[in-house]
């Protein structure tokens, strides 16, 4: 069986979509058939001028319904509307279920933080930390700061792109990838993506290097990024 990887995923086939048609698009889809909240993604936005009203903590197995569901939704939107609908399908149902991220949370290396609103429903973003050395070569070539820790995903509920939440599990998370003993955390990345590009930028991620991987019959390029640790 083939898998999406764990990260924002270009288009697959066909020409690129600009980064703002993809996250229309994406929105599109989350809004369901009716299309009731189809809209600006500004639409969606919230500022908080008091500060954020949510809180970051380590998920527990008591989360993996509510990761897994939040996780669904999310991860569609870091993809086109190229990527085989069979291959999301069957990655949702394979690695963003329950029993995933049950596994993720007894495994030593990976760190998983999420993000939860007053409303005490499902969480509101979450983010996995991986402590291990890159299997893949090119980014083994690319890093430069060893221990060094893998983001492997970042995902904001899209009712909260724009509102700083994303900014604040950033924080926890980059806490907590010191807490391991890393030196560096690095990243892969869709160059298409936009606002993801930006928002790692801007905390620290600087371009490193490019990495490949197939995903159907088609190679994708992902940007490398990378930052240094402080510690703790
Ligand atoms: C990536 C993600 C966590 C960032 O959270 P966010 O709340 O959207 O981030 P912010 O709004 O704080 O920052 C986004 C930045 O992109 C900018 N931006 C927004 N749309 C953009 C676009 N189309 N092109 C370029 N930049 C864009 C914003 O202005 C902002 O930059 P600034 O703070 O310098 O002004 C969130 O968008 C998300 O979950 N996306 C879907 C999943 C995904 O792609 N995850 C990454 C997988 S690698």
């Amino acid at each position: 069986m083939v898998f999406l990887p764990c990260r924002c995923s270009s288009s697959v086939t066909g020409a690129p979509t600009r980064p703002h048609q993809h996250y229309y698009r994406c929105l599109d889809r989350w809004a369901g058939p009716t299309g009731a909240d189809r809209s600006r993604p500004d639409r969606f936005a919230r500022r908080y001028p008091a500060g954020v009203p949510v809180t970051v903590r380590r998920a527990s197995e008591a989360d993996v319904e509510g990761l897994s569901r939040l996780a669904a939704l999310t991860f569609p939107l870091a993809c086109t509307p190229q990527t085989p609908a069979d291959l999301l399908a069957a990655h949702i149902a394979t690695r963003l279920d329950p029993a995933s991220f049950r596994r993720h949370l007894g495994d030593p290396a990976c760190t998983v933080l999420l993000a939860e609103d007053e409303t005490g429903a499902d969480p509101v973003g979450y983010t996995m930390l991986l402590l291990e050395e890159p299997s893949d070569p090119d980014v083994a070539r690319a890093i430069r700061h060893r221990p060094t820790v893998e983001l492997v995903r970042c995902y904001v509920h899209p009712e909260h792109h724009g509102s700083g939440t994303a900014g604040l599990l950033m924080e926890h998370t980059l806490a907590a990838a010191a807490g391991t003993g890393a030196r560096g955390a690095w990243l892969g990345v869709s160059e298409e993506n936009a606002r993801a590009n930006a928002f790692y930028a801007r905390h620290g991620f600087e371009p490193v290097g490019r990495k490949r991987f197939l995903i159907g019959d088609a190679w994708e390029d992902d940007v490398v990024r990378e930052r240094v640790l402080r510690t703790p």
